[in-house]
């Protein structure tokens, strides 16, 4: 067994080391520098279709509906076209709105999960042009779409998910570039830029790993925590509600996710000094008002943990800990934060002695509705 892991303690780690080299998979092959430009080759017998497509609806389960999340970000951001995501246990049970000018994706590690499946059968039947993100070749939810995009994070075994949340991220980000190609919506030098951004993510990764060992010495300050609150804004909404779901699975330490403005409308009612506040505060042009929701928790004797990048001094008179990432473009901030917030649910866990690998009550692909 310790061959599998490579050496490493369990798989859930040997997976979050293993991103930049699954991030680099993901996008070989998809871009070019000399024109800036996306190429998506697996969806070129549908292009005709695409080219037309006037609404977006992104359906998945647990973590790849973070992914799709995020994706909405990207994709409204660079193709500027609206996109609604659902839950996929939901989005078949609600008469959703579809027709022949939607694109519909599922996000799906194994490509088996009942309920994405399902909600692909029903957007399909009502015309709906389907193009998957999935992990497992050849599985269910590919044979059925029109086209998928593979994210090629290789098999993933850890119950909770960590490289195929990512290169579901790096696949969305190349998709919204894709589409924006089709619609216009980017020039070149806007193109040139954000795939500058992706193809440093593997590096911007890569330094988020050496900051291992920090992050469990923070872990052992809030192991024995029994509520956590992550706070996030924008694109890094969903990372919040990413973290939270990671510390939950494998540590079962309560969390919730919230964005951060909304804190005021509920959760500022549970801040006092047992309750630790994990800030994503990266730089964006939000900051100030994350900035202003750490002084709210600060007000009320919460004890704040923010993630922000290097060369933000100021917070460190703000927040009681601080993990600094490394300086990128708003929309590629995700990944490093995202790799934080695993290494701090994944130590949490194992330093309570838990089975990060095969959390209790959890399956990795969940194939009954
Ligand atoms: C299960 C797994 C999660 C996963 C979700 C969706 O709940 O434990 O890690 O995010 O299913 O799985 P999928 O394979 O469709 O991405």
């Amino acid at each position: 067994v310790m061959a599998e892991k490579a050496g490493y303690k369990h798989f859930m780690q040997k997976e979050i080391y293993e991103q930049p080299r699954a991030i680099t998979d993901t996008i070989r092959g998809k871009y070019s520098l000399d024109d800036g430009m996306v190429y998506l080759t697996e969806l070129e017998a549908i292009e005709d279709r695409l080219k037309v497509i006037e609404r977006i609806q992104i359906v998945a389960c647990g973590t790849s509906w973070h992914a799709g999340l995020v994706g909405k970000f990207l994709i409204e951001k660079f193709a500027k076209i609206p996109v609604e995501v659902d839950i996929a246990s939901e989005y078949r049970y609600r008469n959703p709105i579809v027709d022949g000018k939607v694109l519909f994706i599922p996000i799906s590690q194994s490509g088996e999960t009942a309920d994405t499946l399902a909600a692909l059968r029903l957007a399909k039947s009502m015309g709906a042009v389907v193009v998957s993100i999935c992990n497992v070749i050849g599985s269910s939810i590919t044979r059925e779409s029109d086209g998928t995009i593979y994210t090629h994070a290789g098999p993933e075994i850890g119950v909770a998910s960590t490289k195929a949340f990512t290169t579901q991220l790096a696949t969305l980000y190349l998709l919204g570039i894709y589409l924006a190609q089709l619609k216009g919506t980017l020039d070149k030098d806007e193109r040139l830029r954000y795939i500058d951004a992706l193809i440093k993510v593997p590096e911007d990764i890569s330094s988020v790993l050496t900051l291992d060992e920090k992050i469990e010495e923070l872990a052992k300050k809030f192991k024995e925590s029994r509520n956590f609150l992550y706070l996030g804004r924008n694109i890094n909404y969903p990372v919040a509600l990413e973290g939270a779901l990671k510390l939950k699975e494998i540590s079962y330490i309560h969390a919730e996710g919230y964005p951060a403005g909304e804190m005021k409308h509920g959760p500022i009612a549970l801040i006092d000094k047992n309750m630790p506040v994990f800030f994503i505060a990266t730089d964006s042009h939000i900051y100030e008002k994350t900035l202003s929701n750490i002084e709210e928790v600060k007000a009320r004797d919460g004890v704040v943990i923010a993630v922000a990048t290097e060369g933000n001094n100021e917070i460190l008179k703000k927040a009681d800990y601080v993990i600094y990432v490394k300086k990128t473009v708003e929309e590629t901030s995700i990944f490093t934060t995202t790799v934080v917030a695993q290494f701090f649910a994944y130590h949490c866990a194992t330093l309570l002695g838990l089975d990060v690998d095969q959390p209790r009550n959890l399956a990795k692909s969940v194939t009954v509705e």
